[in-house]
């Protein structure tokens, strides 16, 4: 090979990785206040929300790498006593019976974290970057209005579901309610409580449910086990029953699906999100870079493909290494 030529070779090479790597990103794409992450894809922007405790703030940008500097608003802050702080969790839903997208979201009261509850707040367009957002309410649960956190949305054909988060005794256990519409729950009904010995380290808890759907089956993962300290992992149940609005017809995996590996540490409260194409799914989930870890800002924010066993069952993988490239969801 002559030095033209190897040059000329060399090149070619060059300009195929930097496509490549145009293709793909790498973690973490928050790297603090990345705690609680919530994606969804709409119209060519990735719309990300995370925990940050005072507000409630969007990043958009059209590809994953693209959200590291993505453009970023405050798009919530409230004065309200009973709902001014603590801002946890907040997820972006498109309700369609509505037609507007809601931020479903944890608040509570100044100096505690005793009075938390549901909330909602409205976009006034049916785009989620041009909408202003509006307090929708308070979603009480008739029978049961006592602290609750983590509220998503599952879909089941026509009807919709809260599922949330919320303290039994010394248990912190998952509840479902059908929805009436957007801002208006039924009476609950436990479905989840943590028993085995992977969801009571630190503290008995399951949480930050987050539904997901593949060939015509439904799932909820949540996390288990205290946000602080070493045991934040993630588990899931199946619904292998007829009504989900009955605990029977959930079926919780014996073991976790997706714990601390590779230098990320307390993976957990994840969510899932569909690729441009809608043909792969996505999740996005915090961790720690130290073990054991904390329950603050200084968690971030990583994302990776989720994929399926050949049973047809989620297949979440370990979490990914930071220098990993990753391709962008097609
Ligand atoms: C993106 O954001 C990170 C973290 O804030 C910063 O260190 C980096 O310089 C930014 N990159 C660009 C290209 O602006
Ligand atoms: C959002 O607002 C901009 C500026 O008013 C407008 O050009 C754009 O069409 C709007 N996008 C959507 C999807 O509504
Ligand atoms: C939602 O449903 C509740 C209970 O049926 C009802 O009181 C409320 O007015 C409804 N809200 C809207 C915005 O329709
Ligand atoms: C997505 O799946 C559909 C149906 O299987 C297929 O026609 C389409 O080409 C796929 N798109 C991409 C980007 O893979």
């Amino acid at each position: 090979m002559t030095s033209k030529m190897f040059k000329i070779f060399a090149c070619i090479i060059f300009v195929a990785g930097q496509l490549l790597l145009a293709n793909a990103f790498t973690n973490p794409v928050k790297t603090t206040d990345g705690s609680d992450p919530f994606v969804v894809y709409h119209e060519g922007y990735y719309y990300l929300t995370t925990t940050t405790w005072s507000n409630i703030q969007i990043t958009r940008a059209t590809t994953i790498d693209g959200l590291k500097n993505g453009s970023r608003k405050t798009v919530w802050t409230d004065a309200t006593t009973s709902r001014c702080c603590n801002m946890w969790a907040p997820e972006i839903h498109w309700q369609s019976k509505e037609g507007a997208w809601y931020i479903y979201y944890s608040a509570g009261t100044s100096g505690t974290f005793d009075n938390q509850r549901l909330h909602a707040l409205r976009g006034s367009a049916t785009d989620i970057w041009n909408s202003t957002w509006n307090y929708a309410g308070r979603l009480v649960v008739p029978n049961r209005d006592v602290w609750s956190i983590d509220g998503t949305v599952l879909v089941l054909g026509s009807t919709r579901y809260m599922v949330f988060s919320s303290w039994d005794g010394a248990d912190q256990c998952l509840y479902i309610s059908q929805m009436n519409n957007a801002t208006s729950l039924g009476n609950t009904v436990k479905i989840s409580s943590p028993t085995l010995s992977w969801e009571r380290v630190g503290a008995n808890v399951n949480e930050g449910p987050a539904a997901v759907y593949h060939g015509g089956r439904t799932w909820i993962v949540f996390s288990a086990s205290n946000c602080a300290g070493t045991g934040y992992k993630l588990g899931m149940l199946e619904l292998t029953g007829s009504n989900p609005l009955s605990a029977s017809s959930w079926k919780k995996s014996s073991n976790p699906i997706f714990q601390s590996a590779n230098g990320n540490y307390q993976p957990g409260h994840n969510g899932f999100f569909l690729s441009p194409s809608g043909n792969e799914t996505y999740m996005v989930y915090h961790a720690n870079s130290v073990s054991p870890g904390t329950c603050d800002g200084k968690r971030y924010t990583n994302i990776q493909p989720l994929h399926w066993y050949t049973d047809g069952t989620p297949d979440t993988g370990s979490p990914r290494a930071l220098n990993e490239n990753i391709p962008e969801p097609k």
